[in-house]
């Protein structure tokens, strides 16, 4: 099965062992870790972890972490994908480089992934849960059409969490 994502700017193809260092760079950097991942340096090692598991489950399910790129460009520009949260279901996540924020790439790489696993993977609903801190990510399940239906207590304060169903 082909997992290629194709939006009108953007490439997304599932994550490869070829991409730990850029993967590692990225996700470690101070404004890109402090809510995707409460802050925490990832290790190398919980790297290989991440990539290795989304083989595993697009082999399985059809889904994992893609790597974002632009059309005419080799260069990450950054991670969307779907994992799961706890055991209510999967929640969409998305990096970018600081460098790409602003033009609008995440909530058009989001859109894709939300609509492939709505449409194509047929997922009756996907979720997302994000820091109420996190304004710019707040904004982004909102342009995605997310509807919240709950709030719960994170380690940099309250979560809320969305919804949207097929
Ligand atoms: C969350 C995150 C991905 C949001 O990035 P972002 O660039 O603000 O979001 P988008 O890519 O959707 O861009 C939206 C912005 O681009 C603007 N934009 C510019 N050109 C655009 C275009 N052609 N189309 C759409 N929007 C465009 C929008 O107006 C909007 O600007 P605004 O924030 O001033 O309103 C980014 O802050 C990030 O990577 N954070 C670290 C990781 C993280 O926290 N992930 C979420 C965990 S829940």
């Amino acid at each position: 099965m082909n997992h290629l994502l194709m939006t009108e700017r953007l490439v997304l193809r599932p994550v490869t062992a070829q991409d730990h260092a850029g993967l590692l760079a990225h996700w470690t950097g101070a404004d890109v870790r402090r809510f995707l991942f409460d802050g925490e340096i990832l290790s190398a090692e919980e790297v290989t972890g991440i990539i290795e598991d989304s083989t595993l489950s697009f082999a399985a399910a059809g889904h994992g972490l893609w790597l974002i790129r632009e059309k005419d460009s080799s260069d990450l520009v950054g991670t969307a994908g779907l994992r799961p949260l706890d055991d209510l279901g999967l929640e969409v996540f998305y990096s970018l480089a600081p460098a790409a924020w602003g033009k609008g790439y995440a909530t058009e790489a989001a859109r894709a992934v939300v609509e492939h696993a709505l449409g194509p993977l047929g997922l009756p609903e996907v979720l997302a849960e994000v820091d109420e801190g996190n304004a710019a990510s707040v904004a982004v399940v909102e342009r995605l059409g997310m509807t919240a239906f709950e709030s719960v207590p994170g380690l940099l304060g309250p979560m809320t969490r969305y919804r949207r169903v097929r």
